[in-house]
């Protein structure tokens, strides 16, 4: 929608949450609870955003870091919403048209619902809008007082409020959207004369009353989306219909969860079609995943890139790794950031790498090692081998060529390189570099001394 600017409310500490950290800065649905809102206000059009920010103001603010259309504005003492907006005029100096007015704590909104509140507002001209819900439990909200013809004409905080407006279920969601003319000449007017002391921004509702200017509520079906979050309950809950959203969008784009309930699926992960998510499994960060895909249970991804048919078997781990076509990963396997691993290789059980490229059709099928690595296609790595890559100061490389035979229990003292179609037996300790084509044994050849066991009893 044009000319629509947003003042998002954040400068609360969040004293419910009972924590170091301020509240809007606690993820749901793997992103701070802040970036939500301010989501929905871009999506819904609306350039610029302000933040207000006070408590861990650098930390809110690092949150923005990277979108030029979000300013922050500075509340250094909370007296309030009213003055929390009156903080952010200055950035809005330049702005005459439409401003949304949202609460940094409700990640639930969404960018249609606040299509519709705009739409609402200007299709009546009114000076002020504000989105309300009919709940059960008004308990702790303003309550929106309307007189015969349907107006809003005041809105009443729980402490403030007789019993008989404290018995009203209609509530102030506190999202509002306003004329920034009337904001602007209006904001100033707001006193601090209430039980609580403080600059209440909803004053602006008798305000704009009392000067005959139409002050529409606009109520909302939706009355999920304007929960705010307050304590740690409430944000598991967000995150819980948050999840459920994202969830459902996957299932739509063709993705099979085996348990919706259980998959902790962040926003930003996209995941192909017919690729099918077990139970239990947490998919985060930037990690794209192919088409046709299995992840089994417990697995977790973070930052990853896997292509089309991978397999990745129970409980693994896998980070800033890079899986092309058909691999299979697991069960029980740690993929380290740095990890590339091309078509077709089969990383088995208890293996962990780091760093390391693995070219088609290479196997580590059992309880490895591999870091600072290069290998080519076709390497068979035995069960037990270890590169043993960090001297205590310093990590090195080990190289593996082409169609390497790697046996069982193998040490590879890095740096060294093991060239093409070489063998390295079992129980070797690789410490010299092995020529192509070559058999490497390092073994203390086996003694047996029969009748041993008889002579010591
Ligand atoms: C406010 C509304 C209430 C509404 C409720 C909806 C007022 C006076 N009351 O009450 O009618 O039903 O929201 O959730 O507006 N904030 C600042 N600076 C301040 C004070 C608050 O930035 O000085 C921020 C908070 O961080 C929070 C938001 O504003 O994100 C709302 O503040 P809060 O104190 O939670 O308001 P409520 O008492 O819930
Ligand atoms: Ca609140």
């Amino acid at each position: 929608m044009e000319n629509v600017a947003a003042v998002i409310l954040a400068a609360g500490k969040g004293t419910r949450m009972k924590s170091g950290l301020v509240k809007v800065l606690h993820p749901a649905a793997g992103r701070p609870m802040i970036a939500w809102p301010v989501a929905a206000a871009r999506a819904a059009g609306a350039a610029p955003v302000v933040v207000v920010v006070g408590h861990q103001a650098d930390a809110v603010r690092q949150v923005f870091h990277d979108f030029p259309d979000i300013r922050t504005a500075l509340q250094e003492e909370q007296l309030g919403t009213g003055h929390a907006v009156a903080c952010a005029r200055e950035q809005l100096a330049d702005f005459s048209g439409t401003v949304l007015i949202l609460c940094g704590d409700t990640p639930l909104l969404r960018a249609e619902t606040l299509r519709e509140l705009i739409a609402t507002h200007r299709h009546e001209g009114a000076a002020l809008t504000v989105l309300t819900a009919v709940v059960d439990n008004p308990y702790g909200y303003g309550r929106v007082i309307r007189d015969r013809a349907g107006r809003v004409t005041r809105i009443v905080e729980q402490k403030d409020a007789t019993p008989e407006e404290q018995a009203l279920c209609e509530i102030n969601s506190g999202i509002y959207c306003m004329e920034a003319g009337f904001l602007n000449a209006n904001i100033g007017a707001i006193s601090s004369d209430n039980a609580q002391k403080e600059f209440y921004l909803t004053d602006l509702v008798s305000i704009a009353a009392a000067k005959g200017l139409t002050c529409l509520g606009h109520r909302t079906a939706a009355a999920e989306e304007i929960m705010g979050v307050n304590d740690r309950a409430q944000l598991a809950e967000a995150s819980r219909i948050l999840r459920r959203r994202i969830n459902y969008d996957l299932m739509c784009a063709g993705v099979s969860l085996i348990d919706p309930e259980h998959s902790y699926i962040d926003g930003s992960v996209t995941i192909g079609p017919d690729t099918s998510v077990h139970p239990n499994c947490r998919i985060s960060g930037t990690t794209a995943i192919g088409s046709g895909c299995v992840i089994e249970s417990g697995v977790s991804i973070d930052d990853c890139s896997i292509g089309d048919g991978c397999h990745i078997k129970a409980g693994s781990v896998l980070e800033g790794s890079q899986l092309l076509a058909e691999v299979s990963v697991g069960p029980m396997a740690h993929l380290r950031p740095g990890t590339v691993l091309n078509d077709h290789v089969k990383i088995g059980n208890f293996v962990e790498t780091k760093k390391i490229s693995m070219g088609a059709g290479s196997k580590a099928s059992h309880l490895t090692y591999l870091g600072d690595a290069g290998i080519g296609s076709n390497v068979n790595i035995g069960c037990g081998t270890i590169t043993c890559n960090y001297d205590g100061v310093n990590k090195h490389r080990t190289v593996i060529g082409d169609d390497v035979f790697i046996g069982s229990d193998v040490q590879l003292v890095a740096p060294v390189e093991v060239g093409r179609n070489s063998l390295v037996a079992a129980g070797t300790t690789v410490t010299v570099d092995v020529p192509p084509d070559s058999l490497a044994i390092s073994r203390v050849p086996q003694v047996n001394k029969v009748g041993w066991r008889l002579k010591k009893k």
